[in-house]
């Protein structure tokens, strides 16, 4: 049973977004991720598109057809990544969310980009795809591999939906090694704070996807890349210095528990950031 099961992370999200849309770093990207500033990234933009950019270069690298390519998002928020992507590639996309507040701005961007005969998004779950999908040529997941109860389960479904050939991409946080007490409880704050079912290291992570039919292909560290330690991220800790007593990761607060204990995290080196290409057999 996982401690979060999908209508928990769904409420989670339904809950949340209007908030992050409204105020949420990512602005009009439509990106509710962190910002990575990448080589090459001259402002908080593109920044926020730096994962989307490396997405659409290995996208391009496996467009050998006049064909286009059919590239899925397996938790896409509110559907920002598509978005940029398509306006980019000649490509169809489809999204899959938990939530359908986010399904919702995702359709009204998709719309007011002039992308709805390309793009698409749906309501569901990415351990349980329906098959009306189809088969895609990449399919990637931006912080959303972490909020799923079956890791395993998340691959087979991969298996299925990415063409021999293809490629998966997962952005996400990953375990690094540690015995420090500390570091268990942090993680437990972030876990609860953020909804995370899935914390693996890079070897688990690589094992489930071999045994799926997963290579990886590249992997690029991202930690050093993140803002860490920014005045709102300082203003928050002393918030919880004062305030983190009391309960605050079962309210709306929850999220700003959950992210400090990530810098915390990150800064330590428990956990770090990674953008993980697997090639499919
Ligand atoms: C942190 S948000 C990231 C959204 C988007 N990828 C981005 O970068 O802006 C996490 C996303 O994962 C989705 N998600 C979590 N678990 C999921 C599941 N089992 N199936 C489908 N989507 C899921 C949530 O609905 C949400 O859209």
């Amino acid at each position: 049973m996982p401690r979060f099961a999908p209508d928990l992370v769904q409420r989670f999200y339904d809950r949340s977004t209007p908030g992050f849309a409204r105020f949420g770093q990512g602005g009009r990207t439509g990106a509710i991720r962190r910002a990575v500033w990448g080589p090459g990234v001259t402002d908080r933009v593109q920044a926020f598109h730096f994962v989307d950019h490396e997405i659409a270069e290995h996208a391009r690298a496996l467009a050998t057809s006049a064909a286009p390519l059919h590239l899925v998002d397996l938790g896409c928020g509110v559907g920002g990544s598509l978005c940029y992507l398509a306006a980019r590639l000649p490509m169809r996309g489809t999204g899959i969310t938990l939530s359908p507040v986010q399904a919702a701005h995702a359709r009204a961007r998709i719309r007011a980009a002039g992308l709805a005969d390309r793009v698409t998004c749906t309501v569901g779950d990415y351990c349980d795809l329906p098959s009306s999908i189809g088969q895609a040529d990449l399919a990637y997941a931006i912080e959303s591999f972490v909020h799923g109860p079956d890791p395993v389960r998340f691959f087979t479904q991969c298996r299925d939906l990415v063409r021999p050939g293809g490629r998966l991409i997962l952005c996400d946080d990953f375990r690094g090694e540690t015995s420090d007490p500390a570091a268990a409880r942090a993680l437990d704050r972030f876990r609860s704070g953020w909804h995370v079912n899935t914390l693996l290291n890079l070897d688990e992570v690589q094992a489930i996807a071999r045994l799926a039919g997963f290579t990886l292909h590249t992997a690029m560290p991202l930690t050093p890349m993140l803002e860490l330690g920014r005045p709102r991220d300082q203003l928050i800790k002393t918030f919880l210095a004062l305030f983190g007593w009391l309960p605050l990761h079962r309210t709306r607060l929850g999220h700003l528990v959950g992210g400090d204990a990530l810098q915390t995290c990150l800064r330590r080196g428990w956990l770090h950031h990674d953008l993980l290409v697997f090639a499919r057999d």
